[in-house]
């Protein structure tokens, strides 16, 4: 029995979202909601597995449903909510922290760069982090799910888990293997500071990323800063393998203007750096303001948006309380 297709995705309010989440995850939520069934929620509970100033926590759920509006995303093509109005998440996290293995889980790169050097004072919640977001998946028998690069290892756990469940209580097939979508050109963008370390709210310096909300001087300014080296663009791709500044900035402009990298790099042959970042900062610039503003005046609106995620909750937990119901039964919960 082959499954029907649906995608599930995530994105954790916690604070300003930025160029990576947008090339990564946002552009490609929305084009896939043309043609499937599509759920993209707003991880709140996620969130809080480090501490978020309440008052902020509720100003960020509403400000990234009001970035999935300005994105492009629909509500009438596609089920937007916030993950805590939807109980279910929760207790099937429950369920699959006891199908999960500790050895899994110790194995996980985000927890470890995430907790830091004093892993003891980690929350729980971010250890089993992976364990709540199997359960996103799983609660909706997602088949897709668009993330960016960096996410790749906690999909992987989603299916050991999901394997793992079908097997032990003998249900073959009955959770689908979800697979991850992960954009072929641009799975990570890079920090414009060091272009080894992906681009992230958790970077100190604002410098490092595009947020969705920054307008065209600070565009500028941060692409005029972004760091980059003394040597011309060359002409083929293999040169920049060793130029990571180089080539992140050659993909972010690649990716917005959807000219493939060898054309750009044709293009940007023998130019300086001031050639390039004068480009990209007009392509972002004209890509990114009007997402900017159209958060901004949505945000005007604040009870517009909880109706949305109100009605997206109500369609989510319909789908949530069937499935739950017949996971609990192979369970054997009563
Ligand atoms: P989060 O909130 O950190 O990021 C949201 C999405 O943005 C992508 N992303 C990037 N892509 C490319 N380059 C970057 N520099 C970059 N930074 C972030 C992330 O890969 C992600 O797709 N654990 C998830 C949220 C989540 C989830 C889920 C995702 C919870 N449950 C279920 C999918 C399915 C996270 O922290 O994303």
């Amino acid at each position: 029995m082959s499954h029907k297709k649906i995608v599930f995705s995530g994105v954790q309010p916690n604070g300003n979202l930025h160029l990576g989440n947008y090339l990564g995850a946002l552009k490609n939520f929305v084009s896939l909601q043309k043609n499937i069934d599509c759920i993209y929620c707003v991880v709140d509970l996620h969130a809080i597995t480090v501490f978020q100033n309440p008052n902020e926590l509720k100003n960020n759920i509403l400000e990234t449903t009001a970035s999935f509006l300005a994105t492009g995303l629909d509500p009438s093509k596609s089920i937007i909510f916030n993950q805590s109005s939807v109980s279910e998440h929760s207790e099937l996290a429950w369920i699959l922290n006891c199908v999960s293995r500790i050895g899994w889980l110790n194995r996980m790169t985000q927890f470890k760069d995430k907790a830091g050097s004093d892993k003891e004072k980690a929350s729980v919640g971010l250890y089993i982090y992976p364990n709540l977001m199997a359960a996103d998946i799983l609660l909706y028998k997602a088949t897709h799910v668009p993330v960016g690069a960096d996410q790749k290892q906690h999909l992987e756990l989603s299916r050991d888990i999901a394997q793992k469940f079908n097997k032990d209580f003998n249900c073959e097939n009955f959770f689908p293997l979800p697979e991850p979508l992960i954009p072929k050109n641009i799975s990570r963008v890079m920090s414009l500071r060091d272009g080894t370390k992906k681009m992230s709210k958790s970077e100190t310096s604002d410098y490092s990323r595009i947020n969705l909300k920054d307008n065209a001087d600070e565009i500028i300014k941060k692409i005029k800063k972004a760091k980059s080296d003394s040597k011309a663009i060359p002409d083929n791709i293999k040169s920049l393998e060793e130029r990571p500044e180089a080539l992140n900035l050659l993909n972010i402009y690649s990716e917005i203007t959807k000219i493939e990298l060898e054309k750009v790099i044709k293009e940007m042959s023998g130019k300086d750096y001031s050639f390039v970042k004068k480009k990209l900062a007009d392509v972002l610039v004209d890509e990114i303001c009007p997402v900017g503003k159209e958060i901004d005046k949505l945000m005007g609106d604040k009870t517009h948006l909880l109706q949305i995620l109100k009605k997206g909750t109500e369609k989510a937990r319909i789908i949530a309380e069937e499935n739950l119901k017949n996971i609990r039964e192979k369970v054997g919960l009563i």
